[in-house]
């Protein structure tokens, strides 16, 4: 079955409202879980009644007018088109009319008018039964202006409709057009939740300030789907675990407050965390709440984003006692079951198959022949960037389509042969084990075949998952299989994933994990070496409650890395310097500074490594380096050693920290608070003020957050 009964009934009511064309989520199997899962025994209430878990708020994108609402504007989003702009944004309710924005070249004149369309989904729960009306998201609007100057700023204005208020005179500013020289910064980041990600907030904000012409977001975004697994209790394997006042955390270090706090009476530690998960206790709210936070970024800057593993459905895997089947398959909450037996079905239809994902942003998959929001591309000056879905449609995928459930027959699997994030494929497939015949790779082939490298000699992909890692892993060898290769012929230079929560820098590598040693001009400069190698970033350092990854103890680093922190939050600054040289750092979240940086040349550029940032003193192959600089096209190869350089930071619970964002709002029982200002780490003594019972203006105490739950 496509489309649910309630979408048919809302398009024939509503001419503007496009019953969702994607993605499809297959029903044949009857979901057996309560009407609106809520990861609260205490407080099952979507709205919270005051007795669970506190349910956090966010500012909506546009300030209600009125205090008597029935509709608001609550999240907008930029994303580019070819020669435009998308202007997504998102109300609990229908607009009762086309969506539109008035725009022009200056703010006080919005002359013209540009009309799109609207899409909604049956969301669990329904924004009719959210209290609060700028908490809420189910109609997805997109207007495009295209046509447009490229490096020009228009302004526009959302009207009011329907009971929203208009916005106000926003603006955003074209891309600029391919080919044309200059310096620009991006902000690229990976693995963003709400816990342990308000210090990368500040600083993407600051980045914006700073110029960033765009955020790229290479999936893992909001962490929606943790709403259940949270911080585990210390039966199980993960390090970081909940056992109240005797909590431990790795390192022996002091436990983070919120640990300390009783939970409320009759709440268990796996349901999310100490005091409520990453956000909130449910998957659809978890979405709001951070889209609504990253109001501040997407409003101001296109806000590009890719798949990853947390987008595909309400949940993962299972507790340490098979809670969630209790929960999910059988409908009893705070219960127990025998084995786990998650299936696709196990969530609710709208919670499977990348479904809020597809809603929620708008890529421009059909404008550059790729798919929706899996895979597209776009150019902006000097560079060329590429968006790969490294989560479905390539063979061995990570999440598995039907027909790799049933090994290759047709028919729809029976329901225990299917697993809980069974997603895609989203493009055509003519043999499931062969990537050349996924309409994936045979759009990357087209993709990069029609690269002009006159006009973008810089050429950049992002796949959630990385190719290469100190944290070895199967889906590595999968995503190698299916891509490397192909970006290796076609000379692209730079490979960003994330889905690793830590920040990796390796060895520039060539197709077979080999070590490109002519390529290292020193510590932190490569040339780039189209055709053999390419630099590989591996950054999931946002902040999410699964905390960060660690090495195993005893595990060292393996030989290709260059660079390895798990310690510090941050993201990648990505610069465009010329059509010879870029350079990529990660930017800490605590303070900005700058933890590592690599400048990629290209040969025969008379550039040298003295644009280099650090001393390449001590590395046998700057030292030959320096003395060929200029112009070299040979390489230093045998005498280089790389693994002096490996540096990695020891694991310190400074890094646990929560972050109570700016203008976060929460109520606890009947009492709303906020918490002002961004407070880096979660030891401080954070004062927290009460404002009143019934205001939507904030100051609190650190709202739940924190750490953990397996697998990145
Ligand atoms: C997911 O949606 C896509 C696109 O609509 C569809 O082709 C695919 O069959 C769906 N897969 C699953 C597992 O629901
Ligand atoms: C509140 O909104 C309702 C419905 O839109 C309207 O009937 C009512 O008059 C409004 N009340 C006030 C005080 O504005
Ligand atoms: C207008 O908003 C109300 C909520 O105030 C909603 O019930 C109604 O369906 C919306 N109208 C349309 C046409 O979507
Ligand atoms: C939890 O703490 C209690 C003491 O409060 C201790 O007896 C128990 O062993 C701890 N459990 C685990 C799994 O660490
Ligand atoms: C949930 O189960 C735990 C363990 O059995 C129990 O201590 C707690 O009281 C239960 N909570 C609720 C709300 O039933
Ligand atoms: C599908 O691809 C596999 C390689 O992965 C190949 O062995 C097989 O013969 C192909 N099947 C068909 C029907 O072409
Ligand atoms: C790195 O390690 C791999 C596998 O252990 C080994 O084959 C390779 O020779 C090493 N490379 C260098 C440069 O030490
Ligand atoms: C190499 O770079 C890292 C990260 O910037 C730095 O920590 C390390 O000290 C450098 N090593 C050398 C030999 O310069
Ligand atoms: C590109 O920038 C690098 C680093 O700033 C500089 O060394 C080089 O000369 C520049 N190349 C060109 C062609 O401008
Ligand atoms: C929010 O609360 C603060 C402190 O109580 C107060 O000064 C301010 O006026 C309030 N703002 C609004 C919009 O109510």
């Amino acid at each position: 079955m496509r489309s649910t009964t309630a979408a048919v009934a809302l398009g024939a009511l509503l001419a503007t409202v496009h019953a969702a064309p994607k993605p499809d989520v297959d029903e044949s199997y009857p979901y057996t879980g309560p009407a609106v899962p809520v990861g609260d025994w205490v407080d099952p209430d979507p709205n919270g009644n005051g007795k669970g878990f506190p349910r956090l708020v966010e500012a909506p994108a546009v300030t209600p007018s009125s205090d008597n609402l029935t509709n608001n504007v609550n999240v907008i989003a930029l994303s580019y088109v070819p020669q435009g702009i998308n202007i997504h944004y998102q109300t609990p309710f229908g607009l009762g009319e086309d969506p539109s924005v008035n725009w022009g070249s200056s703010a006080d004149s919005l002359g013209k008018k540009a009309t799109g369309y609207s899409h909604t989904y049956d969301r669990t729960p329904p924004c009719s039964m959210i209290s609060a009306v700028t908490q809420c998201s189910q109609f997805f609007h997109e207007v495009q202006i295209t046509g447009l100057h490229p490096s020009t700023t228009y302004y526009y204005q959302i009207p009011a409709a329907n009971g929203t208020t208009a916005s106000e005179v926003l603006s955003f500013t074209t891309a600029r057009e391919a080919g044309v020289d200059g310096e620009f910064t991006i902000a690229v980041l990976n693995d963003m939740g709400y816990t342990n990600a308000g210090g990368t907030f500040k600083q993407l904000v600051q980045a914006i300030d700073d110029g960033a012409a765009f955020a790229w977001h290479g999936g893992d975004i909001s962490y929606a789907d943790d709403w259940y697994s949270g911080i585990l209790p210390c039966e199980d394997d993960w390090p970081v675990c909940y056992n109240g006042t005797s909590t431990e955390l790795p390192g022996g270090f002091p436990i983070p407050a919120e640990y300390l706090v009783p939970l409320p009476e009759g709440e268990v530690a796996n349901q999310g965390g100490p005091q409520g998960g990453d956000m909130s206790v449910l998957y659809e709210s978890n979405w709001d709440l951070w889209q609504q936070w990253i109001n501040a970024l997407s409003t101001k800057i296109p806000y590009m984003v890719l798949p990853g593993n947390h987008e595909a459905s309400c949940g993962e895997f299972d507790g340490p006692n098979n809670e969630l089947t209790a929960y999910l398959v059988d409908d009893e909450a705070n219960s127990t079951a025998a084995k786990s037996t998650l299936t696709y079905y196990s969530c609710p239809p709208s919670q499977r198959n990348f479904t809020a994902y597809q809603h929620r942003f708008r890529m421009p998959g059909t404008e550059t022949g790729g798919v929706g929001n899996m895979w597209y591309s776009f150019d902006y000056g000097l560079a060329h960037f590429i968006a790969l879905d490294g989560e479905t449609d390539f063979a061995n995928s990570p999440e598995w389509p039907f027909i790799r459930d049933t090994k290759g027959k047709h028919q729809t699997p029976t329901e225990s042969e299917t697993f809980i994030t069974d997603s895609g494929p989203f493009g055509d497939i003519d043999n499931y084990t062969d990537t050349t015949t996924y309409q994936q790779y045979k759009w990357l082939v087209k993709d990069l075949a029609a690269i002009d490298r006159q006009k973008t000699p810089w050429v950049i992909a992002m796949t959630h998952r990385p190719m290469y890692s100190s944290q070895v892993s199967s889906y590595q060898a999968a995503v190698r299989a299916a891509f490397e290769e192909l970006l290796i012929e076609n000379g692209v230079d730079v490979y960003l994933s994330g889905h690793i929560h830590w920040y990796e820098r390796l060895w520039p590598l060539t197709g077979t994990g080999a070590i490109d040693t002519p390529s290292i001009i020193d510590n932190n400069t490569y040339y780039t070496n189209p055709g053999v190698s390419m630099t590989h970033i591996i950054n999931g350092m946002a902040g999410n409650i699964e905390s960060h990854s660690t090495l195993s103890t005893g595990q060292s680093p393996l030989n290709i890395t260059a660079v390895l922190d798990f310690q510090h939050y941050g993201f990648s600054k990505l610069k465009v310097i010329n059509s010879t040289a870029m350079s990529l750092s990660f930017v800490l979240g605590q303070d900005g500074s700058v933890g590592d940086e690599v400048t990629l040349l290209k040969k025969g550029s008379g550039s040298s490594s003295s644009t280099s940032t650090s001393s390449p003193t001590a590395c046998t192959a700057s030292s030959i380096a320096s003395s060929t600089a200029s112009g070299i096209t040979t390489g230093f190869a045998s005498t280089y050693t790389p693994p002096p350089y490996v540096t990695t930071t020891t694991e310190v619970v400074t890094a646990y920290t929560t972050y109570c964002p700016g203008n976060t709002v929460f109520t606890q029982g009947s009492s709303t608070y906020s918490v002002t200002g961004v407070r880096f780490h979660l030891m401080s003594s954070v004062s927290l003020v009460q404002i009143s019972s019934d205001t939507n203006n904030i100051t609190s105490p650190p709202p739940s957050q924190s750490l953990t739950a397996p697998a990145p």
